[in-house]
């Protein structure tokens, strides 16, 4: 069993951020904050605030928002400020912003100087519930998103969902989308639950609630190459359409298309009950997630063949057997235009 980092949840934890890096290791003297343009404005200095109360030295790189930004040039770049700022082994990097910025950073702290203490403050929903946890890292290439990177677990998670009020409702609608995906493959109740119309916040329950499932579905397979892969319901296609919007499509709303076509093919072959579409669109409609796509299923094909979830001449897709239930299955790629011709009907 591996051993994740602690995920620490509560309103108002951000203000004594400095003191709990300060308890989990009395040998960090400075931390490296890695942050975006956006966030910086919001969240930087209240960061270097709490980190210089308890003692440690702070320093700030801060990058363009955007997955423009998850690029091997900004890798190096951060890779040769670290070294320039003479960062060692017992110092530490804060990735301070969303899932470009947990990624890229979390990729630097695994490799810098073969790796140094990570810890991720994650200030969007998504990389709340998701990016943060679980110690996937890494950098986008031109053939694909997330070609480059390294399992490399952080120290800890630092989780405040006062952090979400800033947010614009359009960004958090992406971190629902992975709500949206816990509750397909985990949990009818969650699912049940982001349906109800009452829910107009995140709170802290329903973030506890996902990062209980990513936790223990990434304690019994740190490394992807079983269960874990269920947290990839949605993303062959996802990935697909965020590669060929050239990324104007967001993360959450790609991923949300991805789980419909998917979920409509699976009913469509008689694998799936339609009771779970019906489950998933009520869920998706609520947040006002997409659940068609324009682009062809020959063009959705060929941009998922960069996808990691490709080994040899078979992929494993990850489809839907009720609502709160998914499955791995292993195809020859070909198999995987049926799906999505299928699924992308309405
Ligand atoms: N976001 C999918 C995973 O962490 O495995």
């Amino acid at each position: 069993m591996t051993t994740l980092g602690a995920v620490y949840l509560e309103a108002g934890l951000f203000s004594r951020l400095g003191g709990k890096v300060k308890e989990l290791s009395g040998s960090i003297q400075t931390v490296a904050i890695v942050t975006d343009d956006t966030v910086k404005d919001l969240y930087l200095r209240p960061a270097i605030d709490s980190f210089e109360r308890a003692g440690l030295r702070p320093l700030c790189f801060s990058i363009p928002p955007g997955e423009e930004s998850k690029s091997a040039a900004m890798y190096i770049a951060l890779l040769n400020w670290l070294a320039e700022s003479r960062l060692t082994r017992t110092d530490a990097i804060a990735a301070l912003g969303g899932g470009v910025v947990g990624d890229l950073a979390g990729f630097a702290a695994a490799t810098y100087l073969r790796g140094i203490p990570l810890v991720q403050i994650p200030t969007t929903l998504l990389a709340m519930v998701d990016s943060s946890i679980g110690g996937k890292t890494g950098i986008d290439l031109p053939a694909g998103k997330n070609l480059a990177g390294a399992f490399y677990q952080p120290l800890a998670t630092f989780c405040d969902p006062e952090l979400l009020a800033p947010l614009p409702p359009e960004v958090l609608t992406d971190g629902w989308a992975e709500a949206v995906k816990y509750g397909m493959i985990r949990s009818a109740p969650l699912l049940e639950s982001l349906s109800s119309s009452l829910l107009l916040a995140p709170n802290a329950e329903i973030i506890k609630t996902c990062i209980g499932i990513k936790q223990d579905i990434v304690q019994r397979d740190e490394f992807d190459t079983g269960e874990r892969q269920l947290l990839n319901f949605g993303h062959t296609v996802g990935h697909a359409i965020e590669t060929l919007s050239g990324y104007t499509v967001s993360h959450g709303r790609a991923v949300a298309i991805g789980m419909s076509v998917i979920t409509r093919a699976a009913v469509r072959k008689g694998l799936c009950p339609p009771e779970c579409q019906t489950a998933l669109e009520r869920a998706l409609a609520v947040f006002g997630l997409p659940q068609q796509t324009d682009y062809s299923p020959a063009a959705l094909y060929e941009a998922s063949l960069s996808d990691k979830k490709r080994a040899g001449g078979a992929i494993t897709e990850i489809i839907p057997r009720a609502a709160g239930e998914c499955v791995l299955h292993k195809m020859p790629s070909g198999e995987l235009l049926d799906w999505i011709t299928l699924g992308v009907q309405p």
